[in-house]
């Protein structure tokens, strides 16, 4: 089967409300009725409302880019799938590196996580990735390895199977070093055996890879013309309506 490329972008904690609704609204007027590929965008969740408002009409998904498993309560200072859902997400992001980093997010919670999106009808998309001592230790793939089996385990395939992942490798990411597109061919052949190893076949085969890390125009294409790469979760270069474009373009 051939899997429908998706290219999103992670907005990070950029944009209030006001240029995030301008940005989404930019992104739009490109790309917001293109048929052949499925795009989503992952503002800062206060701006969650006012991009799913400028995107109503359009193709185009938004989602969260961090939730709590737990749907309500006695959280303060979260999120939830269930909460993202009711203002209009159909996305959820996970595991990104960036939270792994900076809120010890480990394995155990983003598989929670990712458990919670689904009860609440989110698409989870979960970042994977190895960092660079990691790269240069050759430990790639214990890292990829480790990271799936923690998300993976004892995952019903029909579940396993809604799943997007993204391969973020750490030293990629606003760094403007981006893998070469061998380089991450490579792990993104890894990443569907180990699917097609542990699960009926059509999960591996409908499973979107996608990869990120400094992607933009000028490399956008050569990336996606790999076989196991399905599309691209983009940084930087997504705060641009342009260059956004370029790459959903570069996909078409
Ligand atoms: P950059 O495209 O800025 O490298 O960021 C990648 C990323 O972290 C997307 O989630």
């Amino acid at each position: 089967m051939t899997r429908r490329p998706l290219l999103a972008g992670n907005w990070k904690l950029h944009l209030g409300p006001g240029a995030a609704r301008s940005l989404a609204a930019a992104i739009a007027a490109k790309v917001g009725d293109v048929a052949e590929v499925d795009v989503a965008v992952f503002p800062t969740a206060l701006a969650v409302p006012a991009v799913v408002e400028a995107l109503r009409g359009s193709m185009i998904g938004v989602g969260l880019q961090w939730a709590s498993p737990h749907a309500q309560g006695a959280y303060t200072g979260t999120n939830s799938s269930v909460l993202a859902r009711e203002v209009g997400c159909s996305w959820l992001l996970a595991g990104h590196s960036e939270v792994r980093r900076d809120l010890a997010e480990d394995d155990a919670r983003v598989r929670s996580s990712v458990l919670g999106g689904l009860d609440a009808g989110l698409l989870p998309m979960v970042c994977l990735g190895e960092s660079l001592e990691e790269r240069r230790a050759d430990r790639v793939e214990d890292v990829i390895t480790r990271q799936l089996a923690a998300l993976y385990d004892g995952l019903p395939a029909d579940r396993a199977a809604v799943l997007t992942l993204a391969y973020e490798p750490l030293w990629a990411i606003g760094t403007g070093e981006t893998a070469t597109p061998d380089q991450a061919q490579a792990v993104h052949a890894l990443i569907r055996g180990w699917l097609a190893d542990r699960f009926p076949a059509f999960v591996a085969a409908e499973t979107r890879v996608l990869y990120g890390g400094s992607v933009k125009p000028s490399n956008a294409a050569e990336l996606l013309a790999q076989p196991d790469i399905d599309g691209a979760l983009v940084g930087g270069a997504s705060l641009d309506a342009e260059s956004f474009a370029a790459i959903v373009n570069a996909a078409r």
